[in-house]
């Protein structure tokens, strides 16, 4: 390719191969076992998420895009102009859409990914649309340091986007740990845009994630095949299935992957034996109170400036700026 073809410049954080063989082994030798839900999102994994979102049990994607397309001209005015918007995840981009639609004279877009094809999929995408944008992709974990690019016009204010309750998948402690980048990213005069899920009856949240359809399942499942795709595993995904259930006293959604059946499964020259009907934990989805939300984000260093709503009041989005000091 040109250098010229090459229309923006990609800061490349990723983790290495070796990394993510280590945590994976590393989960799989944890009694219970245990695996980060980021591991969902290959290529496959990312088309089924997209599905999900489109099934009628899956209340979140459109419960939150009914509060954007209402209330993002309020949201604009509250974060102002000459914004650099930093995503945390890059999504199908619909929001994302609609907020930069609204911004007044945002000066710079930055998507952090971890999917390489994700990342630049996202970035085609608003290109076009927002030929004076200036896009600055990241791809990286985001849970870990990486470096932040400099916009060419300098930003009047920092905002940290981060939509799809995909906060409500990290325990408190590392929600508390994001929320505090965030806060460091923003800087004073920053603030954060952030997608919430909110605590409902626990029949519409399991249902949730038990579409009728099997799409979650399958969702949940092609970790399984992700793993024999990427690390040459042997993992034999119809001799599992998925299971969602909601823990109220802990205020979530907790998935597993279960095992159907005695097996063993081979991964970089290591055997893991599991029991029949023995469970991988692979995701937690926090559900907050508004309060609880609140005071998760005032540890942080951040209050609550604004919360908007659906009509049903299932979802939140929330813009949080740094407590004063
Ligand atoms: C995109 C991470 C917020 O937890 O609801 C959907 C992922 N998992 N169905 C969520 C997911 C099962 C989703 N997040």
């Amino acid at each position: 390719m040109s250098a010229q073809a090459q229309p923006t410049l990609l800061l490349d954080s990723r983790p290495e191969t070796s990394e993510f063989l280590d945590d994976v082994c590393q989960g799989l030798s944890r009694q219970p076992k245990r695996l980060s839900s980021k591991y969902f999102y290959d290529s496959e994994g990312s088309k089924l998420f997209e599905r999900i979102c489109e099934q009628p049990e899956y209340y979140l994607t459109r419960s939150e895009l009914t509060i954007m397309r209402e209330h993002v001209g309020a949201m604009a005015d509250c974060l102002g102009s000459e914004v650099l918007l930093m995503e945390f995840g890059s999504g199908s981009g619909q929001k994302t859409r609609l907020l930069l639609e609204a911004l007044q004279a945002p000066v710079a877009y930055v998507p952090v990914e971890i999917s390489h094809t994700a990342l630049l999929d996202s970035v085609a995408g608003l290109a076009k649309d927002f030929p004076r944008l200036d896009m600055l992709p990241v791809c990286a974990d985001f849970t870990q340091t990486f470096q932040t690019p400099l916009s060419r016009i300098p930003a009047r204010r920092t905002v940290v986007y981060f939509p799809g309750s995909t906060l409500g998948n990290f325990e408190s402690n590392h929600a508390l740990r994001l929320l505090r980048q965030m806060r460091d990213i923003m800087g004073c005069h920053g603030g954060a845009l952030i997608g919430i899920d909110l605590k409902k009856d626990s029949s519409l949240l399991e249902a949730a994630y038990n579409d009728a359809a099997g799409v979650t399942a399958a969702f949940t499942l092609n970790m399984l095949a992700h793993f024999n795709r990427e690390l040459g595993a042997d993992f034999h995904p119809g001799q599992f299935r998925h299971y969602a259930h909601y823990n109220a006293l802990a205020g979530r959604i907790e998935t597993y992957i279960v095992s159907t059946v005695e097996q063993k499964v081979h991964l970089d020259g290591e055997t893991f034996s599991f029991a029949a009907d023995e469970a991988l934990l692979v995701e937690y989805s926090y559900k907050y109170s508004s309060q609880g939300f609140a005071s998760l984000a005032a540890e942080a260093g951040l209050k609550v400036e604004h919360v908007w709503l659906d009509p049903a009041q299932y979802f939140s989005v929330q813009y949080l700026v740094p407590t004063s000091t």
